[in-house]
């Protein structure tokens, strides 16, 4: 539509960006390369370091395992082959096959009981970020608790215990009117602590709650966040993970995870929890999702 004010912006700009000494090239893509050099030619590097004078400006690219870290401008650059896989990708509107390769490896990764064996029935929703899927998944218990609490005037009835909740997390809890109860354990709570594992649920306040019918029937699910970001990014462990599914299920509450780190927790007990020892870190993440009844991961 014809807009004379916009016609006459547009005239002033046009005279000014003739004037300009520089002008800003246009918006360009760049794309870096991984590169598969072994990570076992040390010397070589160790050689041609020398040889360039210590200069990374100078050493040849080629030469650097992975992605060269010379600057952080543009480390979120995508691949080559990031690029070619998204003109080659498959962005059917709906039900494209990105989405079966996703839900596939959902079950590739979590474990066989992620199989979706209703068809009728979805059990893997995707969001376009973890608040989001917060809110679905605390708005739909609200909507079938038919929790009682702020919005009517009253303390909240429903509780949702964790080893912490995230922020995000807790801010969707409380606006449906549940109780967000943080149970860090023990050793998160004493500063300064050197425990390899202080993200871990701490098990007495756990169990406590849950051997009181008065709160047990307050409480409609367990949460665990791995790792621990609200404590501090700490690890929970195997062991910590698997006694908290055992209470849960002693006591018949469903235990969910919120997933946002599994891949450094499963790496963190591969190297120091002793069940996990010689395992795989897919094996580690099979130990850590098996004895969970859902998860959201952001
Ligand atoms: C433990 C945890 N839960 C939930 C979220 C929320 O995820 P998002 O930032 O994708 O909304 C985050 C984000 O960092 C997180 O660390």
């Amino acid at each position: 539509m014809y807009n004379p004010a916009m016609t006459s912006f547009l005239d002033d700009w046009t005279a000014e960006f003739a004037k300009a000494k520089s002008r800003p090239r246009p918006y360009r893509n760049a794309a870096v390369s991984f590169r598969p050099t072994s990570i076992d030619d040390r010397e070589q590097r160790r050689v041609m370091l020398e040889q360039t004078g210590l200069n990374v400006f100078k050493f040849p690219a080629a030469m650097i395992p992975g992605c060269d870290l010379l600057t952080d401008s543009g480390t979120t650059t995508m691949t080559m082959r990031q690029w070619s896989q998204l003109l080659l990708g498959d962005e059917s509107y709906g039900s494209n096959e990105g989405y079966f390769e996703f839900k596939q490896q959902v079950v590739e990764t979590f474990g066989p009981q992620w199989e979706n064996r209703n068809s009728d029935q979805e059990n893997v929703f995707i969001f376009h970020q973890g608040r989001a899927a917060e809110s679905g998944l605390f708005t739909s218990m609200a909507g079938i608790l038919g929790a009682p609490g702020k919005r009517a005037g009253k303390e909240p009835f429903y509780i949702i215990p964790s080893n912490g909740h995230f922020d995000t997390t807790q801010a969707n809890i409380e606006a449906n009117s549940f109780e967000a109860r943080n149970l860090f354990s023990p050793e998160l709570r004493a500063k300064n602590d050197t425990a390899l594992f202080k993200g871990n649920m701490d098990l007495d306040q756990l169990r406590a709650l849950l051997d009181d019918p008065k709160t047990k029937q307050r409480i409609p699910f367990v949460y665990m966040t791995i790792t621990n970001n609200t404590g501090g990014g700490q690890p929970a462990s195997i062991a910590n993970i698997r006694k908290t599914a055992e209470l849960c299920h002693a006591h018949d509450v469903p235990f969910l995870f919120d997933a946002c780190r599994f891949a450094e927790n499963a790496w963190f007990n591969q190297q120091h929890e002793p069940l996990c020892k010689g395992k795989s870190i897919a094996e580690v993440v099979r130990l850590m999702f098996e004895p969970g009844t859902g998860s959201m991961s952001a």
